[in-house]
């Protein structure tokens, strides 16, 4: 990325922090303004952060160029047991990173959605798929469809989804509405493996009130006993936590997170 690109999008970060202060934007509507601005901005961030979730054998399968819009720290498909033919639902997908190594997982007889309420990363996913599909041909992966919906009200039937995954997500939704929503999609015995920071404590302040410090914050987040709880309330049978620290952005010390694994 060239120094005139990367000032220009400096700007328009200052711009957009402006226009959230001062017109005390909604969250969920602050979220997505965010992202579209942060989607091209991660691009140099990554790469001076030098730390990428994902094995070289994996960054091999994936389209050139599509890792630069990682903006998730974790690697739900890590601990994801898929099993061909599976119906995957990737829950703020971004540019569809994740959602892409699980359709090569399922191979050709799965089926992937990819989840976001963002439209210009949906796009810009679908864009790099459609330019890479010559080199993916003879790959054994199903096709992915992206939706613009949002993680906690989602379009989709009843029992209907094998495997949920998302990375960077979870602190964005409304959780009792999400983890209802995960424990109506999913089939009996379907699993879900949810990637993200957690707070260290209950006492961390959650900036509901602040959209700016919400977005650079985290600030949706709770902690591994509070996800555990609420995701027990929504009815799940099996909890589990695999705890990882790994960096978020470049100056960062690595967070507190890792992955939340729930069994229906
Ligand atoms: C940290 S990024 C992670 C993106 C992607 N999973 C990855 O690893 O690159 C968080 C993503 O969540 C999306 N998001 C925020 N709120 C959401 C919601 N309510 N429902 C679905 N996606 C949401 C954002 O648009 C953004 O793409």
């Amino acid at each position: 990325m060239n120094t005139s690109k990367t000032e220009l999008l400096k700007q328009q970060i200052y711009k957009f922090n402006e226009w959230v202060r001062d017109n005390n934007v909604p969250i969920p509507e602050a979220i997505i303004r965010h992202y579209e601005i942060h989607g091209e901005f991660v691009v140099m961030q990554r790469k001076e952060l030098g730390y990428f979730p994902y094995s070289c054998e994996e960054l091999a399968l994936l389209p050139v160029g599509l890792e630069n819009y990682s903006m998730g720290a974790y690697n739900p498909c890590k601990y994801t047991e898929f099993k061909k033919g599976d119906k995957v639902l990737d829950i703020g997908c971004g540019v569809g990173i994740d959602s892409l190594l699980a359709a090569i997982k399922v191979g050709g007889t799965g089926m992937v959605i990819g989840a976001d309420v963002t439209f210009s990363l949906l796009r810009r996913g679908a864009d790099i798929l459609v330019s890479a599909f010559p080199t993916m041909a003879g790959v054994d992966a199903c096709p992915t469809r992206f939706i613009q919906a949002s993680g906690d009200t989602l379009p989709i039937r009843a029992q209907t989804i094998d495997v949920i995954i998302s990375n960077g997500c979870l602190h964005l939704l409304d959780k009792s509405k999400a983890f209802s929503e995960f424990f109506r999609v999913l089939r009996l015995n379907g699993k879900a493996v949810l990637a993200d920071v957690v707070a260290e404590n209950d006492k961390t302040e959650n900036f509901y009130d602040n959209p700016l410090m919400y977005l650079y914050s985290g600030g949706g987040k709770q902690t591994q006993e509070q996800y555990e709880s609420l995701a027990k309330e929504a009815g799940f049978s099996e909890v589990q936590f695999i705890s990882e620290r790994q960096p978020w952005d470049v100056g960062d010390e690595p967070m507190p997170g890792g992955y939340l694994i729930l069994k229906k």
